[in-house]
Parts: structure tokens; sequence; C-alpha cells
């Protein structure tokens, strides 16, 4: 039996349902897809229903403030995805009257809609013939054919694209792409592969040479950052908080914070002429570490080392923040987190 057929047999027994799978409708295709390339499908999906609940049109996107996109974005990280699937609902909606474009190529110029998420879509909304290339494709296709080429490279990437380009089922590309991305996701998985389900279990050259765990092969590691973030939490007598909203063009932007001093050494902190510094805070009345040791949070590029701090304080110069208002405002996760654990 030839490999799509095979494959797409094993999708019409073991295929998920999901709710973007019952419809032909790009809004909804187009915004799995993005929430989808942040987090796996299980993880996914609530912020799916929620998304559709809040704003079931691309108008209603469209028309949302970006802070409210962000703050229901929460929790999936990488928040320049979420303000590009804002800006994306707005140029739908405003410039080309509420219809995404219908091609791969014209997909493509959407912010925040890249080679995959172009190729998912045009195949699942209007069965384009493109096929779909990302790591779960990678990992099966170099187990099935034994490639052993590093996947960290664009001339595997393309490698990898004409191998799919000349396995995908023509007359149902929609069905292939969906087919590929869950037998990566549930059979042929990246750890602790049971191989005894597989329907290309006598011919996956991997399996046969022994070789699952090794495939597919990536050599370059990307650099990780350390850094040191101590978050000052100012509480005033009337149990008001400050808030800053990050601007810079850095991780977390336009989210918002607690005041911080942010470094990418690991140098002692001198709270106290932090705060002299900073000059927030009237009259500083209590000063305490609340993590005894710094909370380790990581990120693509990045590995964070976060210590947070209570300072009370009489008065609080600035725009005070009433605690119980703190669920208005989007925050990083590890610092919605830490506020949920003082609260609960
Ligand atoms: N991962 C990315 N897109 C997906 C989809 N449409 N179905 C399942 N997993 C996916």
């Amino acid at each position: 039996m030839i490999f799509s057929n095979k494959l797409i047999a094993w999708y019409l027994d073991n295929k998920r349902f999901l709710p973007w799978r019952e419809t032909k409708d790009p809004y909804s295709i187009w915004l799995s897809e993005i929430i989808l390339q942040q987090t796996r499908v299980a993880q996914g999906l609530p912020y799916f229903e929620a998304f559709k609940r809040t704003y079931p049109t691309v108008f209603d996107l469209a028309n949302a403030q970006e802070d409210d996109v962000l703050l229901l974005w929460q929790g999936l990280g990488y928040y320049s995805r979420a303000r590009n699937l804002h800006a994306t609902a707005k140029k739908v909606a405003y410039e080309l009257q509420g219809q995404f474009p219908t091609t791969y190529k014209d997909l493509l110029s959407l912010k925040g809609v890249g080679e995959y998420t172009a190729a998912a879509i045009a195949s699942i909304a209007y069965d384009e013939v493109i096929p779909v290339v990302d790591g779960n494709v990678f990992r099966v296709l170099a187990r099935i054919y034994g490639i052993t080429s590093d996947i960290s490279t664009q001339r595997t990437k393309k490698e990898f694209q004409q191998i799919a380009a000349g396995l995908i089922c023509t007359k149902q590309p929609a069905i292939f792409n969906q087919a590929i991305m869950d037998f990566g996701a549930l059979q042929c998985t990246p750890k602790g592969t049971d191989c005894t389900p597989c329907p290309f279990i006598t011919t996956c050259v991997a399996y046969q040479t022994n070789q699952v765990d090794k495939l597919p092969v990536k050599l370059s590691k990307t650099k990780v950052k350390n850094r040191y973030m101590d978050f000052v939490i100012y509480l005033d007598d009337k149990g008001n908080t400050l808030l800053e909203q990050r601007t810079q063009k850095d991780i977390w932007q336009n989210l918002y914070q607690f005041p911080v001093l942010d470094r990418f050494e690991d140098t002692p902190v001198k709270i106290e002429d932090y705060l002299a510094q900073q000059s927030i805070a009237k009259e500083i009345t209590h000063i305490e570490q609340l993590t005894s040791e710094r909370i380790i949070h990581q990120l693509s590029h990045q590995k964070l080392h976060l210590h947070f701090w209570l300072i009370k304080t009489k008065g609080i110069h600035g725009t005070p923040i009433p605690w119980s208002e703190l669920n208005k405002f989007g925050f990083p996760i590890v610092i919605h987190n830490f506020i949920q654990s003082l609260t609960v």
C-alpha cells in the first residue's frame, strides 16, 4: 500500500475529534493553527474555545482591545504571536473585507503566518495540495525513510518539503496533512515510542535498524542566556500596588509586571539601594524577600532566575492599582502564577 493510503487508513481509526476539524471556516482554522504554534492540542483546546466564545468572528477579534487579547492569551507565552494574531485579524477584517487569502502564497503575507501555518490553512480550509512540514513531519519521515540529515538547517527543511510533496495525497490534502500531524503526535512520538501498533513497522528504516530513538538528527542547539530579575511588589496601607507595562522590544512585550531589577549577570542585589534610587515608596515599613530560592522560568532563548520582594509602604508615587484589580491585567504566566500563589 502506498504511504498516503496507509497513513490515512491509520488516521481514520485514530484521529482526534477537534472543533476546528468540523469546519472549513478559515477563521477557525487560522485561529487553531496560531494557537497550536504555541502548544500541544490538549493545552490549546481551551484557548481555542475561549477565543471562539469571546470573538466568534474575525471582526470581533479585530475590534478587540489589544490588552484583552493578551489577557486571553495569558499562559500560552510568546506574546508577539498574540499581537500578530490581532494585527492579522484587523487586516482581514478592515482591508480584506473579512475574507482570508485563499492560497498558500497569499496566506504567507499575513503576520504570524509562516510556511507551516500557511500550508496548514491552505490545505485544510481550501484543499490546496501543499504539505505541512514541522517537527512532527521531520520525525515521521526521518524515521520511516531513515533520513539522517541535520534538521536544524534550511537545506534539510527543503529536502523534507520535497519528500512530503511527493507523498501527499493529491485528492485529500486536508486529510493527509492532519493525518501526519496526528501520527507524529500520537504514534510516532518523540520519546518512548511504542512501535508495535505502527502500520509502517515492517518498512520503517529506523525501526528495522534500531534507530527510532536516534532519529531525527538535530545538531545545533539554541544558545540560552541567563537573566536575573528581582520583582518588587509594593503594597501600600490601602492595599494598592504598582505595575508597569513592558513597552520595549524584548520578552513579554506589552504585558504588565511589577517594577523590576533586571540584569544578565548574577550580581548580588542591594534592595535598599534599588528602592532608594527608584523612590517609588513614600515611607517603607517592611522589606521581605518572598522567594527563598530563585524561581526558574525557561523561555526559548532565555533562562530566567526570579525573586519576588514585598515592600510595604505608607504610600506609592505613581498610579496605585488596587490588588483586587490585578486580574484585569495580562501578566507573563510566571508572574500570574506567583500572584495566584499569594492570593489563594
Ligand atoms: N498541530 C498543528 N496544527 C494541528 C492540527 N490542525 N491538528 C492537530 N495538530 C496540529
